[in-house]
């Protein structure tokens, strides 16, 4: 497996993953945009040509802001959000990013367990955030020093 930025080849397999893994997906205009971007790091986790995963972190001056990681179903739990993470951590030491910040549904247990173990640390909850159903957001934040 390897990590290789996403283009737009990669677009309809990363929106299979995508539709697969959120109630509320973006949708392929949203991939497009960000895609055109210089501002966000896009990157995917490549079996040969197959998209596993991918991940989009969002950057402003020393701000760091995860948007999205997913992996496929048919592949969670063999460490490629962690192999998409490591990736992100050499980028953010690029950019000399001095925090990635999150937010992640209460409810979703096997990506706060990621994070946790990423190094991040729960900094707020927002109050019936999302919808559909409405639910808790948690605010998780690495700092570096
Ligand atoms: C969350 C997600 C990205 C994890 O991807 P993954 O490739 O399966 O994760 P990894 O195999 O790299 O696991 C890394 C760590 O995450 C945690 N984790 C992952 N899946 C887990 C699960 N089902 N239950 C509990 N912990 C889990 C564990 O701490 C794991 O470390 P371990 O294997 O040593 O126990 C994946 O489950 C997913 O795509 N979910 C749907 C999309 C989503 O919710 N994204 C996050 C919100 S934006």
């Amino acid at each position: 497996m390897i990590i290789e930025n996403m283009t737009f080849e990669h677009l309809s397999q990363v929106l299979k993953i995508e539709n697969e893994s959120f109630t509320h997906p973006w949708s392929e205009e949203s991939f497009k945009s960000e895609l055109k971007k210089d501002s966000s790091v896009k990157i995917v986790a490549l079996d040969n040509e197959k998209v596993l995963g991918y991940a989009v972190l969002e950057t402003i001056l020393d701000e760091g802001s995860l948007l999205i990681i997913a992996v496929s179903e048919l592949h969670r739990k063999k460490g490629i959000a962690q192999a998409l993470f490591d990736r992100l951590e050499e980028v953010r030491a690029e950019k000399k990013l001095s925090f990635i910040t999150l937010e992640v549904r209460s409810s979703n247990e096997s990506a706060i367990a990621l994070y946790k173990k990423k190094g991040f640390e729960t900094v707020a909850v927002r109050k019936g955030y999302y919808s559909s159903p409405i639910e808790d957001a948690v605010i998780m934040t690495k700092y570096y020093k």
